[in-house]
């Protein structure tokens, strides 16, 4: 009998989520655990890391899963890494849901780093207002520059930050190119750091940048596995009707 698991935290895994409960197919929705009050699911959910590779190996064959969907972000690149060692060890058939990377258009202004720390050794010199769009993780890195003013936008109220000055706004998204463009007209933004995410949901700050004449930092994707590429809702359920 199937049972999917779905490693989720992305629109996508929602939207799949969705569809595999509407269709009766079993399946498992898992979280990392990194937000306050995750989204609820239409499906059982699980919760926190399964400990490494060989820790979710162990779970794919505890919980008899047949099909494993990594539906993660695109710079989710360790859990990608372990499910496509763990499928290979426990034998489960692996695909991936991924969004395309985003492509400038004429009239933005990005500037392509490799990664997070490309992106540090990149903003330093003079201070500037920076929207600094690149999720709670990795603000400890922007401490190295200090002497920008930063603009955050998290999903959950943030303790204490690693950053001199900045402001947070607390919000979910999905956002809109009206509301980016009024943030950044409002805190003077001067400068956009954003990581390669692709999709809808986060694209409008790339636009109010462009409407704005605001240059982007652009962090590109890491490096994934090799797997099978799967690119919407039904593309996983027709992949999973001939695997
Ligand atoms: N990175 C981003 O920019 C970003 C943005 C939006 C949403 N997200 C979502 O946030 C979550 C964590 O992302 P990340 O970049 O921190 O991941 P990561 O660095 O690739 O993963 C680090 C560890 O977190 C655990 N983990 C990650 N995703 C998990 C999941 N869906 N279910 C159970 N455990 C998971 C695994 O722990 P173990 O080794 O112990 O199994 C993994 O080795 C993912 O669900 C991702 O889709 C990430």
């Amino acid at each position: 009998m199937t049972h999917l698991l779905i490693l989720g935290g992305t629109t996508e895994a929602n939207a799949l989520a969705k569809a595999l409960a509407e269709q009766g197919i079993p399946a498992t929705y898992s979280y990392a655990g990194r937000v306050e009050n995750p989204r609820p699911q239409p499906l059982p959910v699980r919760v926190g890391g399964f400990g490494g590779a060989e820790g979710l190996a162990n779970y794919l064959r505890d919980h008899a899963v047949t099909h494993v969907v990594d539906a993660t972000h695109p710079f989710a690149a360790q859990m990608s890494r372990n499910a496509a060692a763990a499928c290979r060890k426990a034998g489960v058939t692996l695909a991936a849901l991924t969004r395309p990377a985003w492509t400038a258009q004429e009239g933005d202004r990005w500037q392509h780093v490799p990664d997070i720390d490309s992106a540090v050794t990149a903003m330093s010199g003079a201070p500037q207002r920076v929207f600094l769009a690149v999720g709670r993780m990795h603000l400890e890195d922007f401490a190295a520059q200090p002497q920008h003013h930063y603009l955050l936008r998290l999903v959950d109220e943030p303790g204490a930050l690693p950053l001199p000055n900045c402001d947070v706004v607390v919000s979910r998204g999905p956002f809109t190119f009206e509301d980016d463009q009024a943030l950044m007209r409002q805190h003077g933004i001067e400068l956009v750091v954003s990581k390669n995410a692709g999709g809808t949901g986060a694209r409008a700050k790339l636009d109010a940048a462009r409407a704005l004449g605001v240059p982007v930092l652009m962090i590109d994707r890491p490096a994934l596995p090799q797997r099978t590429e799967l690119s919407n809702v039904a593309q996983v359920l027709d992949w999973l009707a001939h695997s």
